[in-house]
């Protein structure tokens, strides 16, 4: 019978988008922006624009351990082709942000110097990263001269700070190896050597790279031209790049990196570069880098081979890495766990979330570096693209991920929810390097996605397809603007007269809103269902229930089912209404009615309450009437609708009873998060809390008893997703049988049997937590000597489950040592407090003893802010006893740290949580009880029924 149980999974949906690098969605770690309201018209961090470079010698000289006196430190010359496009030039400015300048010489284009200002040759602008450099006379426009910078550096330890950085992995042999790479983007390449590092001024690149004769070959961008040997050292000299942007420089140095798998079909060949230890095991990852690649050769009409003669279609596995991959040109990186893949070893969704993140990466190729955004205000070019194909276009490729569906939760869902209070719009005005940094995130990646998609919808795919090919041949190697990606779709849009059902329709509106301005719109529909008529009115919608009106008119795409016509899959609208009210007419019939399709329009419904109910009744008895992605949109609205106050939690719990029944991944996730949100605001009523955990429990007793425990050999993938999303939230919850069958299988292990990667996540938690000493160091061991990234990932979130403050201790302790990569600690800080309630205060009081190893363990002034997120994400597990101890020791000894401010504001949000969670605990747990007693009243409704259909 039903048992209940609570969960956890706003903590893990906080942790996903806040500091979970386990699942970096984006290149970026998505750090919080801090952008205050009013723009920042401000051009200050920006090149003048009066000088550009054309053609980059980029000269390296790289050093490890073997130079004793500069250790791990590189000597530079950047050789740089420039013009000046202004007249009256007398003074070049570029980007540095290295040790050292040591010369600069400036050469007109008959090799004749030209002269600089005596005294003060070049000044150095340490907060802008600029160099400016004095001449003594005014260059002459058009004409081509030859800047020379010689300069000297240090390379980064480890991936956070990006720029040059080192790293270190084991080889066959189990020896210590090292390597150095690079990671550029955004505005990182300036680390590297002097040059033009906003995206807009591409160039030609030839990379000149020495380094100990003893490493093996390096790789890059393109192949080498020649190489000159010398004793100690090797020069490779690279082929030029095609015209691009700083930002897609890259070159990786190794002691035995090698190419772990190829397929030499294509021109250039498509690789896998990995540390000599994977050998064998990069065959998934060429898998879908193959199939990708023929996808957009096609699709784009562009075949990756014409874009230009030298370059490679190289992919390295990285086993540090600061985001999940980066889209360098020819030379794509990732971070190790979603390269090397092995169906024994490896949990699912890391799996699946490799497929799309390899189409993501593809499809940069031409979204991105064939075509770039002009400037960071309009990174979603770049990244919604990105984002879109990788998951539809992968979707193509690999029909058994279902992407197309996932593309819900992953972009729509979490847009949906950001996108709700102070966001910013996707086209957005960005200066600061923090500025740049905070835009790479939800609103470029999730909302320019789902933005795009919705575009589909409206024009066609094939209007969209041609969209796509326009705008690559007519931009090719240029950078970009949205008026540029506008001109595209209104072209194909004409070609095609694709918007002809739609005529008051005007899409030059619909693309300035949703672009250019923040938030979306909740759809309100009233419905006479003696007469048919339905009423449609928008607004913009917040989840804050006291934020006022704005009056912005959103273009929204219309799409509906009625019980008597079903039509979900049809995704082309039938209306578009950009008026705030329209008013439609159906066949008077008093029936259901869902708005938004599949919920692929970017925005929220909201019905009268006899339409709700009729919903409701049809999700409790026949809810497969109902597509499963309208039934998790429908979830998805209904939290955000009680928790904006539209709705009461006795209505919206009402709706809700239909889970009980479920068995849909789309609407578990949506579900699991929900309820998290909730609970989370009793944490600090524990018996509260364990009522409602009682009633979360009965409802997914049926979801747990058909997804099970054991995964079958044939089984798909969301099959798969959903075991392991449901165990971990049940087992957490302290779920009876669950956690029986993890500690089975925890044992089980410990005599050597392989336990399948689908459920090892429950396994390892609930094994080490409700284990012994010994229990957490079989664990510590089997993490030690594995393989393979992914799985030890896995048990770093089952050694944080501990719940001995000792082992836990021990755990943290772990953090601070190398064996913990920095691209981890901060996720696998968080797995402690997602572990146990209990945990915070011991991570409470590690933080406190630690904090200076912690800052700089963890690496403080990386972009990503890990000691921030590690700060602010600590508040929300405290209750108020640990909060107060916390305040006093920040007040008393933090004071003057970059995370002050920040951590007081997520003390106070923390108490206006719990705060929340008092004022409204009755409220919750009276509605979760009528739920479940409306249960047993309809399911005998459903029963008396049953029989008189059969006597009749
Ligand atoms: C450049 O300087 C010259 C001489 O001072 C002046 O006549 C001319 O107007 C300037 N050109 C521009 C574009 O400012
Ligand atoms: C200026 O340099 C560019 C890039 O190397 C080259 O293509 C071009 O021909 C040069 N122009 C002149 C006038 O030398
Ligand atoms: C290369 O030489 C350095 C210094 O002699 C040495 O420490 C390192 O182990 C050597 N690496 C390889 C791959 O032989
Ligand atoms: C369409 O909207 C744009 C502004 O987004 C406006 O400039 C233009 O006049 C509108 N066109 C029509 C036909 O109303
Ligand atoms: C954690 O590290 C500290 C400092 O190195 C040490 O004193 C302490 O004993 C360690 N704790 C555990 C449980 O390993
Ligand atoms: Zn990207």
């Amino acid at each position: 019978m039903p048992k209940l149980i609570p969960t956890v999974f706003w903590m893990i949906l906080y942790v996903h988008v806040h500091c979970d690098s386990d699942f970096p969605f984006w290149e970026f770690d998505e750090a919080p922006i801090r952008i205050s309201p009013t723009r920042n018209e401000d051009l200050v961090y920006r090149l003048p624009g009066n000088v550009v470079p054309l053609d980059y010698n980029i000269y390296l000289d790289l050093y490890f351990a073997e130079r004793t006196d500069r250790p791990f430190s590189y000597d530079g010359r950047t050789n740089v082709i420039i013009q000046a496009v202004q007249e009256n030039v007398t003074q070049i400015v570029l980007h540095a942000n290295v040790d050292r300048i040591n010369s600069v010489s400036l050469y007109a284009s008959d090799a004749s110097p030209f002269p600089l200002v005596a005294t003060d040759p070049f000044t150095i602008d340490p907060q802008y990263h600029f160099l400016r450099i004095n001449l003594l006379k005014s260059l002459v426009s058009g004409d081509n001269y030859t800047l020379i910078i010689d300069y000297s550096s240090t390379m980064n330890e480890g991936p956070m700070k990006r720029g040059i950085w080192r790293g270190w992995y084991t080889d066959e042999d189990n020896n210590m190896r090292i390597y150095a790479t690079t990671h550029f983007q955004p505005y990182n390449a300036r680390q590297a050597f002097p040059c033009w590092d906003e995206p807009l001024y591409k160039a030609t690149f030839k990379l000149h790279i020495s380094r100990s004769t003893n490493y093996s070959a390096t790789f890059s961008n393109t192949g080498v031209e020649t190489f000159e040997l010398f004793e100690d050292r090797t020069v490779e000299h690279f082929k030029a790049t095609p015209p691009m942007s700083t930002y897609l420089v890259t070159f990786l140095v190794s002691e035995t990196f090698k190419v772990i798998a190829s397929d030499s079909s294509f021109n250039p060949p498509i690789r896998i570069i990995a540390r000599s230890n994977t050998e064998g095991l990069g065959d998934h990852a060429l898998e879908l880098a193959v199939g990708m690649t023929k996808f957009f050769d096609e699709y784009f009409d562009m075949p990756y081979e014409s874009l230009h003669p030298n370059l490679y279609n190289d992919h390295v596995s990285s086993p540090d890495w600061a985001s999940a991959g980066t889209e360098n040109w020819g030379m794509v990186s990732y971070r190790e766990l979603y390269m090397i893949i092995d169906p024994r070893e490896t949990i699912m969704s890391v799996e699946h979330y490799a497929t799309t993140l390899i189409s993501h990466e593809l499809a940069h190729k031409w979204f991105g570096n064939l075509v770039t955004c002009f400037w960071w205000s309009n990174t979603w070019i770049n990244e919604g693209f990105a984002s879109y194909f990788g998951y539809i276009a992968a979707h193509e490729v690999f029909p058994k991920y279902e992407l197309d569906e996932h593309f819900n939760s992953r972009y729509l869902q979490t847009s949906l929810s950001t996108d709700s209070g102070g966001s910013q719009p996707m086209n957005y005005d960005v200066n600061t390097p923090s500025q740049i940094t905070g835009h790479f995130g939800t609103i470029s990646y999730s909302k320019g996605a789902a933005f795009l998609r919705m575009t589909v919808d409206i024009i066609t795919p094939d209007t969209f397809q041609k969209a796509c090919k326009i705008f690559l041949e007519n931009n090719r190697f240029q950078p970009v603007d949205q008026y540029d990606l506008y001109d595209a779709f209104a072209q194909a849009i004409a070609e095609d007269d694709s918007l002809r059902e739609y005529s008051q329709f005007n899409f030059t509106e619909y693309y300035r809103v949703w672009v250019n301005e923040p938030g979306y719109p909740i759809l309100n529909v009233d419905i006479n269902h003696s007469s048919g008529e339905i009423s449609l009115s928008q607004e913009r919608f917040f989840l804050s229930p006291t934020a006022s009106p704005t009056g912005q008119v959103y273009p929204i795409p219309i799409t509906y089912s009625t019980k008597s016509d079903r039509r979900f899959r049809e995704l082309k609208p039938i209306y578009m209404m950009s008026t705030e009210k329209a008013v439609l007419q159906k066949p008077a019939n008093e029936e259901w009615v869902i708005f938004n399709h599949l919920q692929h329009g970017h925005y929220r419904v909201n019905y009268d309450d006899r339409t709700w109910d009729l919903i409701a009744e049809a999700l409790l008895n026949e809810p497969d009437t109902i597509d499963h992605l309208n039934r998790a949109q429908i979830a998805d609205d209904v939290f955000a609708l009680m928790r904006s106050e539209r709705m009461t939690y006795h209505k919206g719990f009402q709706i809700l009873r239909f889970l009980r029944n479920e068995d849909n991944y789309h609407v578990w996730t949506v579900a699991i998060s929900g309820y998290t949100w909730l609970r989370n605001r009793l944490r600090h009523l524990p018996e509260k809390q364990a009522t409602f955990d009682a009633f979360i429990l009965n409802y997914m007793e049926h979801i747990i008893e058909t997804v099970g425990f054991e995964p079958s050999n044939n089984e798909g993938p969301t099959t798969s997703l959903t075991r392991q999303e449901v165990l971990q939230f049940a087992c957490n919850l302290g779920h009876k049988q669950c956690t029986e069958d993890s500690i089975r299988r925890f044992n089980s292990m410990k005599i050597n049997e392989w336990v399948d990667p689908r459920i090892r996540r429950n396994v390892y938690m609930t094994g080490v937590r409700e284990g012994t000493s010994e229990d957490y160091m079989f664990l510590l061991n089997r993490f030690q000597s594995s393989n393979f990234a992914n799985d030890q990932l896995e048990m770093l979130r089952g050694l944080a489950a501990t719940k001995d403050p000792e082992l836990l201790t021990h755990y943290l302790n772990l953090t601070l040592e190398k064996e913990i990569r920095s691209h981890d600690k901060s996720t696998s800080f968080s797995y402690a407090l997602l572990g146990n309630k209990e945990n915070a205060n011991t991570a409470l009081q590690f933080l406190k003893n630690n904090i200076d190893a912690i800052r700089e363990t963890y690496v403080e002034d990386s972009p990503a802010n890990p000691v921030q997120s590690v700060m602010s994400n600590l508040a929300s597990y405290l209750d108020e006893p640990e909060l107060v101890d916390y305040e006093n020791w920040l007040s008393t000894t933090q004071r003057n740290s970059l995370q002050y401010s920040s951590t007081i504001n997520a003390i106070n949000s923390a108490r206006n949580n719990m705060a929340w969670g008092t004022a409204n605990a009755d409220t919750i747990l009276s509605a979760a009880r009528d739920g479940v007693t409306t249960i047993v009243a309809s399911a005998l409704i459903l029963m008396v029924t049953t029989l008189l259909a059969l006597i009749i």
